[in-house]
């Protein structure tokens, strides 16, 4: 059963003139890693905020259409309820620490809900264990990496329980190797905790590999949205809405002018083993 499903989405900003989205149709099951990516400006972030209820509780417009997530309508649910389900982590990690320590800060948003000491001393536990941030839970968040600041925030969410983790542009900030952290504990957290993650995201060669589907948008619709081995057997490679991965290009041009590998790989890694297999 879908965890999210959206149909006929049409929204538009009070005091502005444009359609942001238009027409969207998405689902999304339990447990699926989703990139939605496209030009800067095509609705990716607005989307988001379709789905944890910051639009329309804190940007109002025009909203036609339907969105359900976990069976709540966010239109008349409290972004708060929606958030324990769908949350959010945005862009610059500096948004979302408060605190004077790690674990302090983690613990934060579950006073905030009112949970029991035991159990946010627990939850605060397991989220430490799971981003391996045990052994700056005592820093301050402030003098952390960019990379670490990121998933402190990340582990902020996750003490929520949410079943779905929403994340726009997380590691935009962020050197590779940090990038390729974050992309990595999530790409995790998806597998073995089950967790539905749906991200906006640059750096599709990092993130392909993880996918269960990729959607691209362009001003405000979806132009594709498939498996990422469908689409790029699909996308015209003078296609200029999204940059596409040279080991993309590379297979694309082996294929038409060689017929060569007859799979579609989508790693180096799966590319050498088409080449030995
Ligand atoms: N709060 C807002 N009020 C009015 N227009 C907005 C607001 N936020 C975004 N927009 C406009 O909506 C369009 C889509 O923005 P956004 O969803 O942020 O795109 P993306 O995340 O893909 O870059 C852009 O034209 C942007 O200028
Ligand atoms: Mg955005």
């Amino acid at each position: 059963m879908s965890i999210i499903e959206i149909r006929g989405l049409c929204f538009r900003y009070s005091g502005s003139e444009e359609m942001v989205l238009r027409n969207i149709d998405l689902s999304i099951d339990e447990g699926e890693f989703v990139l939605i990516t496209g030009p800067t400006g095509c609705g990716k972030s607005t989307l988001l905020r379709c789905m944890n209820g910051l639009i329309p509780h804190l940007y109002s417009g025009d909203y036609k259409g339907s969105v359900k997530v976990m069976n709540l309508n966010p239109v008349n649910t409290p972004p708060y309820i929606i958030s324990q389900h769908a949350g959010m982590v945005l862009q610059n990690p500096e948004n979302q620490l408060f605190s004077l320590s790690v674990e302090g800060d983690i613990a934060f948003a579950l006073e905030n809900i009112g949970l029991n000491r035991e159990e946010m001393v627990k939850r605060v536990e397991t989220v430490l264990k799971l981003l391996r941030l045990e052994e700056i839970r005592k820093r301050s968040p402030y003098e952390l990496s960019g990379g670490q600041k990121q998933k402190v925030a990340i582990a902020s969410i996750l003490a929520l329980q949410p079943k779905i983790l929403l994340l726009d542009e997380p590691t935009s900030s962020l050197d590779p190797r940090s990038a390729k952290s974050i992309i990595d504990a999530l790409a995790w957290l998806c597998k073995d905790k089950k967790l539905t993650v749906i991200i906006t995201e640059h750096r599709l060669d990092l993130l392909v590999q993880y996918l269960s589907k990729l959607v691209i948008m362009d001003s405000g619709k979806i132009v594709y949205n498939d498996h990422p081995r469908n689409v790029f057997e699909k996308i015209s490679l003078e296609d200029t809405i999204i940059p596409i991965p040279k080991l993309i290009q590379l297979v694309r041009l082996l294929k038409k002018e060689f017929g060569f590998p007859q799979s579609f790989p989508l790693t180096v890694e799966e590319f050498v083993d088409s080449l030995i297999g």
